[in-house]
């Protein structure tokens, strides 16, 4: 291909970068995309939301396997593990779906620039190809969508075999015998559930004094109950100071967070998961004169644009949640802006969800937010304990939270720890996004027997009247 001027060029092929091409080219824009890892998809797509999913999947249907059928009358021999097939087939999954990703951009013509992108002005992108040489491309537009990476934590050097980040912990070659996850958040809950289910003994060791900091408290406290009935260990408020590797395993030093007595711990395996920052590296910002935050994030206005004209920026590095949602609706936002539309993102709705099992989802305002913003609500709660399908899945953990406004009853926020958590906060995302009341929630026809009859029953318990308890 030999130089290009395109209307719009989008550096980084994630669900930020390859949906706003798509999008771009759906309204009639000449749009490159520039990625260097040799697949589209970005982070989530080939080591984030998918092979994270396709283990948590596998993980869950061997634990049930295991431990899960009996109670049903289904009798089973030995169960055995085949990782090397678990792994095979969460790569295959990985490879469907980035594969997929690039006959969109065949079939939207969109001209995809397999290898790494500079800027040499604020118009101009030099790419280095990963087939060998260069290509310039010239935009009327730059669109920044270069995502992620894993935060360090000093003292603890990543090596992908000992001491790995998500990325290795997607693709270890064994169970590990002992684990220790640093980091209580979604990473770590979800990648501990994995290798838990499968065997290994498994220990977080989290910072503060709850996991899945952000999230409702009640839910956080919730989830870590669960999490250890399932059999993980969580060594709350402590810090690891230091990491060293051996043929035998890893040793972290460990403290308590406020300072203290030190004590040392092993691992096969050590997982980093203490989050993740924005990645520009080698991207020339400086040459193009836009300008980062002191965390790296690139900070935007509500168009998407940079300080510098014509130069945007969307996703894992702007400012606002790391969820490949947001960041693909970052993406449509901004080039629909771009052509004139009026599209909008509400960052106050947009819905989080971790899967473990059960799942935790939630959306809008936390208890803890609303009491530090003095705002008066009442709350409506429903355990699954009582939910029929709940029951007839032999699903009873957790329970479904709905806030609403004390005087309007308008509902503020929705938090479910439950089975299929996330599937269910979309009714909740649709009612906060419409302005919706707990009474509005109540009085839809929800189907029975259905997991979602647990929402409108704590919807109903705003008022003190739900049915089922
Ligand atoms: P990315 O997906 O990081 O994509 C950026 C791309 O830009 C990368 O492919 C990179 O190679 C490329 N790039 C960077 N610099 C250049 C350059 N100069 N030239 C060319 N290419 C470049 N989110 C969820 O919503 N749900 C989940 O279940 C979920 N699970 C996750 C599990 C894990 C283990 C991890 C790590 C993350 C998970 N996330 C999840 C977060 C999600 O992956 C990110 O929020 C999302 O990928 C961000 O999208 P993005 O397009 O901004 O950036
Ligand atoms: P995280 O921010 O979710 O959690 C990090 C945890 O590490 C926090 O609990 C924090 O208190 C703790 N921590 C920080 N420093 C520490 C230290 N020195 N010692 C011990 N604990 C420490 O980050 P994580 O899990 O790495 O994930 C990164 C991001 O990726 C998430 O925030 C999320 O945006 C995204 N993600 C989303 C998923 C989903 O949507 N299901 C799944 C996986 C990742």
């Amino acid at each position: 291909m030999s130089d290009m001027t395109y209307d719009l060029i989008v550096i980084g092929g994630g669900p930020g970068g390859y949906v706003a091409a798509i999008r771009a080219a759906q309204l009639g824009m000449k749009v490159a995309c520039v990625e260097s890892r040799g697949t589209l998809g970005g982070t989530c797509l080939n080591v984030g939301c998918i092979p994270s999913k396709a283990l948590l999947q596998s993980s869950e249907l061997f634990h049930e396997t295991q431990a899960g059928l009996a109670v049903h009358g289904i009798k089973t021999g030995k169960v055995s593990l085949d990782l090397k097939a678990m792994m095979d087939r969460k790569d295959g999954v990985v490879a469907g779906l980035t594969g997929g990703v690039a006959f969109l951009f065949r079939k939207n013509k969109i001209d995809y620039i397999d290898g790494f992108g500079t800027f040499t002005s604020a118009t101009t992108v030099s790419v280095k190809l990963n087939k060998g040489g260069t290509q310039v491309a010239t935009g009327k537009r730059v669109l920044i969508a270069t995502g992620s990476e894993v935060a360090p934590l000093p003292g603890v050097t990543i090596d992908e075999k000992q001491i790995v980040s998500s990325t290795g912990a997607l693709a270890l070659e064994a169970v590990p015998k002992e684990m220790v996850v640093i980091g209580g958040g979604y990473i770590g809950l979800e990648m501990g559930s994995v290798w838990a289910r499968l065997g290994a003994k498994v220990t977080v060791v989290e910072f503060l004094d709850r996991v899945t900091p952000g999230m409702d408290g009640e839910l956080s406290k919730n989830l870590q109950r669960v999490l250890t009935k399932q059999g993980m260990t969580f060594m709350m408020g402590t810090k690891v100071t230091g990491a060293k590797t051996a043929k035998s395993g890893v040793t972290l030093t460990l403290e308590p967070a406020k300072g203290g007595e030190e004590k040392q711990i092993k691992a096969d395996i050590v997982l980093v998961s203490i989050g993740r920052r924005p990645f520009t590296a080698g991207l020339g910002l400086d040459v193009a004169g836009v300008k980062a935050d002191d965390k790296g994030r690139i900070p935007v206005d509500a168009d998407y644009q940079t300080n510098v004209p014509g130069v945007y920026a969307i996703g894992d590095v702007i400012a606002g949640p790391m969820l490949a949602h947001k960041a693909s609706d970052d993406g449509v936002a901004c080039v629909e802006r771009m052509m004139g539309k009026h599209a909008h993102v509400d960052y106050d709705k947009v819905p989080g969800v971790v899967y473990t099992w059960p799942e935790v989802a939630t959306v809008g305002k936390t208890e803890e937010q609303l009491k530090a913003d003095g705002v008066e609500y009442k709350v409506g709660k429903f355990p699954f304990m009582a939910v029929s399908r709940a029951k007839v899945q032999g699903d009873t953990d957790g329970f479904i939270k709905v806030l609403a406004d004390a005087k309007t009853d308008r509902v503020l926020g929705v938090h479910i720890i439950g089975p299929d958590a996330g599937t269910m906060i979309a009714e909740a995302v649709l009612c906060l996004e419409f302005d919706g009341s707990a009474e509005d929630i109540g009085a839809i026809s929800h189907a029975h027997p259905t997991l979602s009859e647990g929402l409108r029953e704590a919807a109903l318990a705003v008022a003190g009247h739900a049915l089922h308890i």
